[in-house]
């Protein structure tokens, strides 16, 4: 873990992070997946994860580094925030359903992850469901959740599950039906129970097949979504999108990030197992005073030299 602190980054300049990272924001302003980090504010991108961000202002930021994390100026060139950010504004937020669509990688969680800070920007209550059972992000794997979320997020998992429905599978082609009328009810009850001013609902992967192509027409027409977004990487989702377009609904049609980082099938596997274990065996926060009960062999202190904002970062948290 080490710190890095990067000046003079100017307005319109993009920088890429890949997680495990915490940065923090000196002076300027970054805008970050819809939502703008001022002096003293900070966020975290997971591990895994790969987060791009844009300077508003003149800024300096610290970044605080894990394991394989990384933080680089790129050229935006062919970067799709601002593409995101036009299309996404057209979106009258205040009542809606919206539903995000795409393959499997082409951005789906961060273009939600986009909405709910959209929406939370204009003083809304942001229903957040995730319809994925393989890479849930709110609730565990096998499930359609929901959250409700009031500040920004950089990630889907910093939100609270309030209501999961347990679809029995991981693998939607056998329980789409199931799946459907779960979401259809989770939009209800934040819509009515939990006073939501709008609902986004994450999708999985599946949208090639005739199968999938019909599913997802139909959780369009269930949840009565004002909205479709539609991610396009290559042809993929093509058959979908006619469909929607012959509908009247609003279909936003966005480009994938040419940089995504794609999960393979181990990858995948992996997180589902972390997506179980954390909530079979919840990590606890746990408060030890180190002057009475010494750890040895605590890997935080063998050794290692610290700057004094991860000494803060410690000393926070003992
Ligand atoms: N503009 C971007 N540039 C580069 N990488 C990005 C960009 N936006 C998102 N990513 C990264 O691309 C990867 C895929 O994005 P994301 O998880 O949002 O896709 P997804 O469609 O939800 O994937 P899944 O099918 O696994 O649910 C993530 O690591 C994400 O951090
Ligand atoms: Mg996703």
């Amino acid at each position: 873990m080490y710190t890095v602190e990067i000046q003079s980054i100017r307005p319109n300049e993009f920088l890429s992070v890949d997680g495990p990272a915490s940065i923090r924001v000196i002076d300027g302003k970054l805008y970050v997946l819809g939502a703008e980090y001022g002096p003293g504010s900070s966020f975290t991108v997971m591990r895994g994860r790969r987060i791009i961000m844009k300077s508003l202002g003149d800024s300096k930021i610290d970044a605080v580094l894990g394991p394989d994390g990384k933080i680089e100026r790129i050229d935006g060139t062919n970067e799709v925030i601002d593409i995101w950010d036009h299309e996404l504004s057209k979106i009258h937020l205040r009542n809606s359903v919206i539903v995000v669509l795409g393959a499997m990688d082409v951005g789906k969680t961060t273009v939600t992850t986009m909405l709910v800070n959209k929406g939370v920007r204009e003083g809304l209550k942001v229903g957040v469901i995730d319809g994925d059972p393989g890479q849930n992000d709110i609730g565990p794997p096998t499930t359609i959740s929901a959250s409700v979320a009031t500040g920004f997020i950089t990630h889907l998992t910093q939100l609270r599950n309030l209501r999961s429905i347990f679809v029995k599978t991981t693998s939607i082609e056998y329980a789409w039906d199931y799946v459907l009328s779960s979401i259809s009810k989770l939009v209800n009850e934040l819509r009515h129970n939990y006073n939501a001013d709008m609902v986004v609902i994450n999708t999985d992967g599946w949208v090639s097949e005739p199968t999938a192509v019909r599913f997802k027409l139909e959780m369009v027409k269930r949840v009565g979504a004002d909205y479709a977004i539609v991610i396009r990487r290559g042809d993929e989702i093509n058959d979908l999108l006619k469909e929607l377009m012959s509908t009247a609904r609003n279909t936003i049609v966005l480009p994938s990030p040419p940089n995504a980082r794609v999960r393979d099938r181990d990858d995948r596997k992996i997180r589902r197992e972390m997506g179980y274990s954390k909530y079979l065996m919840p990590s606890r926060e746990l408060t030890i005073n180190l002057r009475e009960k010494p750890i040895v062999n605590l890997p935080l202190f063998n050794g290692l030299k610290y700057d004094n904002y991860i000494m803060r970062l410690i000393r926070k948290k003992s």
